[in-house]
């Protein structure tokens, strides 16, 4: 686990860690491949949920905002990828959503995009970017 001052839960989904821009934010193999996980972004006084999508070496971050009706993507927290794990899903109105760019792939949506988050991966880290 990434040295971090937010505490783990022993049992359940890990908790929802907040993380400001040059944080490290978990280790990629802390994530199921692929897999998705939560988390507050910081900037000042601005907060936001973003969620990290892990696949293979590489992660995307997006703003957990759907651009159709503008709401929270999942239902369950760290839950946002459909069930065979190929893309990004909104559990509202069942748009899905490329995990590498956030486009959206089928539903309501067409046309429309995620709001991505800069992240960078060294060392097997993930980072929010400066
Ligand atoms: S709010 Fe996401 S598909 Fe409608």
């Amino acid at each position: 686990m990434v040295d971090h001052p937010d505490t783990h839960t022993p049992d359940g989904p890990p908790p929802v860690l907040t993380v400001k821009p040059g944080d490290a934010m978990c280790r990629l193999d802390e994530m199921a491949d692929p897999d998705s996980r939560a988390f507050i972004m910081q900037r000042g006084e601005e907060s936001e949920e973003i969620l990290v999508i892990r696949e293979g070496d590489e992660a995307f971050g997006y703003v957990n905002v759907c651009p159709h009706r503008f709401v929270p993507l999942n239902w369950k927290p760290h839950v946002f990828l459909n069930y065979d794990k190929t893309r990004i899903l909104c559990v509202v109105h069942a748009a899905t959503f490329d995990k590498r760019d956030g486009s959206c792939l089928g539903g309501p949506c067409p046309g429309q995009a995620l709001e991505q988050v800069a992240l960078r991966v060294e060392n097997g880290v993930i980072f929010l970017a400066d």
